[in-house]
């Protein structure tokens, strides 16, 4: 694997899967194969699961780590390629990245939507000049439009709580939010779960919040929650802004928040989120604090995801 920005970086989805899940049982096995290599994690945004998850993966394979927070202790960097840096940008990513490249074994770094100018943020502009510019490996702690490493850890995390035998109904389901929140965590999901192709797919959400066709081609998309729920094996949570009228929000009807009545709609579902949560907005505490919440067990595997890609990463050059 030459870098980790989307599924299409994978060739195979079910053995990174099963790789992640070895990790899980035995953290320390490949615990040389990145020593002496360094690993850099840029943050041009806030973040607690992906920051610690990775290097604590970058740590289990013998890599030494180094967090950089962009946004607060770095330069503030411009994309725009031509751009006359005569406003608040103090360095080009066309310099800084080659810089970090030479620091660096590989580059791990999240980005964020502006979601101000949808061609923009589509184009992740941000990630890809670090790709073309840094001249190592580039993983995505998260884009403009996409979640790789969240999306891997969900679908280890179904895997572990499929019930045998049974082909399982995932729903991906909107809930409200006070913020306007990016699309990346429900396109990307959307996307895994069709590249992997083992489930019943529905995603719901209210009228004008489709998500882009590019990541939901292949999923069942209903304005129904209720019959969406309907005998689901699994319910992740999540808003995200609307995509047409790019960045908004339309509505914020508490009615969309996942209940435990809800739940009895479906087949003893579980329920997952990416976490952060807004308690009581997004989610009730009544499902976060009961037994149908995977939402511990879910970050907690972001750790064997990351593991996985950062392996695969490492492997061509032993
Ligand atoms: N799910 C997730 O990416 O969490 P953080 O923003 O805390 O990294």
């Amino acid at each position: 694997m030459q870098n980790f920005l989307s599924v299409h970086d994978v060739p195979d989805i079910q053995g990174l899967m099963e790789k992640a899940l070895k990790y899980k049982a035995h953290p320390l096995k490949d615990q040389t194969l990145g020593v002496g290599k360094r690993i850099g994690l840029l943050f041009l945004n806030p973040s607690l699961r992906t920051r610690l998850s990775t290097q604590v993966a970058a740590k289990n394979l013998g890599m030494e780590p180094l967090v950089f927070n962009v946004d607060k202790e770095g330069w503030a960097l411009e994309f725009e390629e031509g751009a006359i840096m005569s406003g608040s940008t103090v360095e080009h990513v066309k310099d800084a990245a080659p810089v970090l490249g030479q620091y660096f074994d590989i580059l791990c770094i999240r980005t964020f939507p502006s979601l101000k100018n949808r061609d923009d943020d589509y184009s992740e502009l941000y990630i890809k000049q670090f790709v073309k510019h840094a001249g190592v490996p580039v993983v995505s702690l998260e884009s403009a439009t996409l979640h790789p490493l969240q999306s891997l850890t969900d679908l280890i995390t179904i895997r572990e709580n499929v019930k045998a035998g049974r082909k399982p109904k995932i729903v991906l389901t909107w809930a409200p939010h006070v913020k306007p929140l990016p699309q990346c965590v429900a396109n990307s999901f959307s996307q895994w779960v069709n590249a992997w192709g083992g489930a019943d797919f529905v995603i719901t959400h209210p009228e004008d919040y489709e998500l882009s066709e590019e990541f939901t081609r292949g999923a069942t998309i209903t304005h129904d929650q209720d019959a969406a729920l309907k005998d689901a094996d699994f319910v992740y949570v999540k808003n995200w802004s609307t995509f047409n009228d790019y960045g908004k929000i339309y509505s914020n009807d508490p009615d969309w928040m996942l209940t435990e009545e809800k739940l009895q709609l479906t087949n003893n579902a579980k329920v997952m989120h990416c976490l952060p949560v807004r308690r009581n907005v997004e989610l009730s505490d009544e499902i976060l604090d009961g037994p149908s919440s995977l939402v511990t067990q879910e970050a907690g595997n972001r750790v064997w995801a990351a593991q996985a890609v950062l392996s695969e990463i490492l492997k061509p050059s032993l």
